[in-house]
């Protein structure tokens, strides 16, 4: 037997990942999943059952599909776990969005202040999630979607029992595929060299078959390449500039941090607007769940392709089938520095490509950070390790270091006012402050 939990079960995304389980299981041959949720999300986990059971009837395979609020009873003999859960849900990320934005901030689900909220959020909850499955299921191996995902993962490795925890985000597979596609080469032929953190990775080798195209693709990628950034990111595009100086590719969250101004402007236009990316991603979720309740649907739609999240079940699949078949090939991940970047530390997670094996990922890459983005790297990474402090502990004098070591905020009288609206908007969620 082989088994799945999806926590987070009812999340709208998770037909992509029944795709993904189907798609490999010649390979990976999972006879059980189980999608667990919370009360709140019973009715939407429930359509998703029914759209998976479809799913999974449609390709003829033998795989036990279930839903369930009792997380305990679903880890039960689980190989592995993902997780993609959401605390205080959509409104919460609007809150997360507009608070920053109504103080003069970017306004964003895991940049500045919102990211920060978001990790506080999260991290009693996943802690618990995490103590649970290496009390229920140690062995298993726990693949987490939560975002902000790598502030997670590491606040996990550094404070949970479990250790078998990878943080993934589709990202770095998004811009090896536009990477591939800018190139006019298969997917499969290139390889990225990503050195960072999550949301913070930039590419600093493009590979065709071996050979390196890192400038034939500086030169090509401009901003006409729409399809570089996913679809919950304004796309301003980098400057050509930017990357033949810095000898490096952005990945498409770093508009946030090198073009500040322009992406503040343009979300305040939209919040003028009465517009946020949670107003959009509700009104989407409503059209995903009715069409996932057409009995007629028996894959994945496309409209899912909307959302910014879209393929990760390619990364999430890809990451299980190595992980259980021993491939030791190649994949980006978010796991333990440990020495792959110099200037960070080991108990420090990066997102960085690993060969991946059934003991888990091994980053490949050993480099010292690129004196252009040392200084950011660095400070982002300190900015991190504040909110994990901040988070676990509730420290109050912590969260505000965190806030102001944030490079999107930076402003230590508006950084305090934040910080308190947010803390008291936030309250019901926030059981360690
Ligand atoms: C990207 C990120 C994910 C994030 C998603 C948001 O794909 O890598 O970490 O969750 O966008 O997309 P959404 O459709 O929810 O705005
Ligand atoms: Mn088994
Ligand atoms: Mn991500």
């Amino acid at each position: 037997t082989l088994k799945l939990v999806v926590i987070g079960g009812g999340s709208s995304y998770t037909p992509e990942i029944i795709e993904g389980v189907l798609k490999r299981h010649h390979q990976l041959s999972f006879t059980e999943i189980v999608l667990v949720d919370i009360e709140e999300g019973k009715e939407k986990v429930k359509i998703i059952a029914d759209l998976a059971k479809r799913m999974i009837q449609q390709e003829k395979k033998e795989i036990k599909l279930s839903w369930t609020l009792d997380l305990e009873y679903a880890l039960r003999e689980a190989e592995f776990v993902t997780t993609q859960i959401r605390v205080g849900g959509l409104d919460a990320r609007e809150r997360d969005e507009r608070i920053p934005l109504s103080h003069g901030f970017i306004g964003q689900e895991t940049n500045g202040a919102g990211g920060i909220l978001k990790a506080f959020r999260t991290f009693p909850v996943m802690l618990q999630i995490a103590e649970a499955v290496h009390r229920i299921c140690p062995e298993a191996w726990m693949i987490n979607f939560t975002n902000p995902a790598g502030i997670i993962t590491e606040a996990l490795l550094k404070y949970s029992t479990h250790k078998k925890v990878i943080g993934v985000c589709n990202i770095p597979y998004h811009m090896q595929q536009s990477a591939a596609e800018i190139l006019e080469v298969n997917a499969d032929q290139v390889l990225v060299e990503f050195i960072g953190l999550n949301h913070f990775v930039f590419g600093r080798r493009v590979e065709v078959n071996g050979i390196d195209y890192t400038e034939e693709l500086t030169e090509r990628l401009d901003h006409n390449h729409a399809k570089y950034s996913p679809a919950n990111i304004i796309h301003l595009g980098s400057s050509k500039a930017f990357m033949q100086n810095m000898k490096l590719i952005p990945n498409p969250y770093h508009q946030y941090y090198y073009q500040t101004k322009d992406m503040l402007a343009t979300q305040q236009r939209a919040y003028k607007n009465g517009e946020t990316r949670a107003k959009a991603v509700k009104q989407l979720e409503k059209q995903l769940f009715a069409i996932y309740q057409d009995s007629a649907l028996t894959k994945k739609p496309e409209q899912l392709e909307e959302r910014g999240g879209a393929f990760y079940s390619e990364v999430a699949c890809r990451l299980m089938d190595s992980l259980y078949n021993n491939r030791k090939d190649i994949q980006t991940v978010n796991t333990l520095n440990n020495g792959a970047i110099k200037e960070l530390p080991d108990d420090a997670v990066i997102e960085v490509n690993c060969f991946i094996t059934k003991d888990g990922p091994e980053p490949i890459t050993i480099v010292s950070l690129p004196m252009a983005v040392k200084g950011d790297i660095l400070q982002m990474k300190a900015f991190e390790e504040l909110v994990i402090e901040a988070g676990i502990s509730g420290d109050y004098h912590q969260a505000y270091q965190a806030f102001l070591a944030n490079p999107l905020i930076k402003d230590e009288k508006r950084a305090k006012a934040l910080l308190d609206e947010m803390l008291a908007a936030n309250h019901k969620e926030l059981p360690q402050f």
